[in-house]
């Protein structure tokens, strides 16, 4: 095991250097563990490895808490060891998506500023071990995290044993990125004095009861790089949609050129439609968001985005390579925050956020499902879209209007899970246009998304559905019985598409 003690300031610290394993042998049956890792960014890498590792020879399980998903396929390697009881607030790994979905281990899908709150009021078990990614230790006891912060002060600060993984990989150039804020405890609160993207309110790290460092262990892995597409004709058209209902915002003075700060979320849609913001009028934006994807450092090179906050950076392999080999080109124009400052309410009310993620499907409401696939298979989890959602100046969501080849149209008559509900959404994209549904009362609504975003192949079916659901009234008017008629035929015939409607493509 590579050392460098000169990244451990506080030399009291020194003797508590140990191997992974060693650490990992402290982990016992039955407890909680709070991992650093957000987007597969700033994940602790060895002693989970050296669990999986233990667990080949000894049967034993925990509760595994996250700030959102691992990287270094960590995710699968635990599900796949047998050694999870409960795991939560996100992941995205198709190995644990399987086994969550088989019942094997217990997921819970939580809002990701959440998850802090529930530590510091107990509603959660205890952590018995956090245990971090830093880049090293100061003189006086901070840790300083790596490329993502998530949930690691609110682990930190209330678990009962603290490990640190100092990771050589991790550029000493990361120091001074990182803004830690921890709210006091609620009904003792003040607000939260962040009123701007770039303000800093915090301290550099972690500060933490040096008593609970258990042990230091040195590593060295690169983070995993993000596997997202570039964009396509579909998400090229996505953006082309966001960007003439933002140039009608400007025209109508309700947004300047400069827009909003701007929050988009994880995956290859969000990413592409954040990137076709680079060919438009738009500038001088600033991004308030949770994962900083390539789009966001596209932007910054191309001289359009000229601050970015977030709790995690999660790049291509090809663009961690141009950022962390240049961070010096980059570190005025960043901040890494803990998830529960880039997504909190009351902040994002307040910044008046423009909030772009990705539905899995929306109905003709307004509904949006993101998370559960035909209504109970757990894909990834609701994220920060929720925290985003519900409490931005103009919650977007993005989707492509169908999917699987055609076989499932993203607007169906009912969304079989609801994640954001018709109050909490203002606008729908799809490849075919955009439904600004803001004032519109449900009718209103259903007409235009079925007008603006359902793929030709499926308005007639969706129109159908809507008109006899128009015979029997109602607020919000639906044919009960066959609301979900659209899920059923995919899983009796393998598609959406009912023979009758085929003969309008
Ligand atoms: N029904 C079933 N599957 C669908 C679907 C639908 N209506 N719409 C899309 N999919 C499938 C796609 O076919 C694709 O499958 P594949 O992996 O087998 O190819 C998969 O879902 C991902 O879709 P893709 O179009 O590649 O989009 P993405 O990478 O942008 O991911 C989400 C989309 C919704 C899964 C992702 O954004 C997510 O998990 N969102 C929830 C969390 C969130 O919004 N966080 C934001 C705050 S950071």
């Amino acid at each position: 095991m590579e050392k460098n003690l000169e990244r451990i300031k506080d030399s009291n610290l020194h003797e508590l250097v140990v191997k992974a394993e060693d650490a990992a042998s402290w982990i016992r049956d039955g407890m909680t563990l709070g991992l650093s890792g957000f987007t597969r960014a700033g994940d602790a890498k060895a002693v989970p490895f050296a669990l999986v590792e233990r667990a080949k020879k000894e049967k034993f399980k925990v509760n595994i808490f996250t700030g959102a998903s691992l990287g270094s396929d960590l995710d699968k390697l635990l599900s796949e060891a047998g050694i999870i009881n409960k795991r939560l607030p996100f992941q995205a790994d198709a190995t644990m998506r399987k086994n969550i979905n088989a019942g094997n281990h217990l997921f819970v899908d939580q809002h990701l500023s959440h998850t802090a709150e529930m530590i510091r009021n107990g509603v959660l078990p205890q952590i018995d071990f956090a245990v971090v990614e830093a880049v090293s230790i100061t003189a006086d006891g901070m840790i300083i995290p790596t490329t993502s912060i998530g949930n690691n002060l609110a682990f930190v600060t209330h678990a009962k044993n603290i490990i640190v993984e100092i990771n050589l990989d991790q550029s000493l150039q990361l120091e001074g990125l990182h803004d830690l804020y921890e709210p006091a405890e609620q009904g003792q609160r003040l607000p939260i004095p962040l009123t701007k993207a770039d303000d800093r309110i915090g301290t550099v790290g972690m500060p933490v009861d040096t008593d609970k460092i258990r042990g230091i262990v040195f590593t060295k892995y690169t983070d995993s790089p993000s596997p997202i597409v570039p964009p396509d004709h579909e998400t090229k058209e996505m953006a082309q949609h966001l960007i003439s209902f933002l140039r009608e915002e400007v025209k109508a003075g309700r947004l300047t050129n400069n827009l909003a700060p701007l929050q988009a979320g994880i995956g290859s849609v969000a990413n592409a439609v954040l990137h076709g913001l680079i060919d438009s009028e738009f500038e001088d934006l600033q991004v308030y968001s949770e994962v900083l994807q390539d789009s966001v450092f596209e932007l910054i090179d191309a001289g359009k985005v000229n601050f970015a906050s977030a709790c995690s950076i999660t790049l291509s392999e090809e663009m961690m390579k141009q950022v962390y080999g240049n961070l010096e080109k980059y570190r005025d124009k960043l901040v890494l925050r803990p998830q529960e400052i880039t997504n909190h309410p009351e902040i994002i009310r307040r910044l008046g956020l423009i909030s772009i993620n990705t539905a899995l499907e929306f109905d003709i409401y307004g509904n949006v499902n993101s998370t559960h696939v035909s209504g109970t298979k757990m894909m990834n989890g609701i994220g920060g879209s929720g925290d985003f959602a519900r409490n931005a100046k103009l919650a977007i969501f993005v989707t492509k209007s169908i999917a699987k080849g055609g076989n499932i149209t993203s607007i169906v008559p009912f969304v079989a899970h609801v994640d954001h509900t018709e109050h909490d959404v203002d606008v729908v994209v799809t490849e075919q246009g955009y439904a600004d549904l803001r004032g519109l009362a449900p009718r209103e609504r259903a007409e235009l998304i079925i007008n603006n975003c359902v793929h030709p192949m499926y308005k007639a079916q969706l129109r159908d559905y809507y008109e006899e659901a128009l015979t029997r009234g109602g607020q919000t008017p639906h044919v009960l019985e066959k609301a979900f008629s659209f899920h059923t035929n995919l899983a009796e015939s393998g598609t959406m598409l009912v023979e009758e409607a085929k003969s309008y493509v």
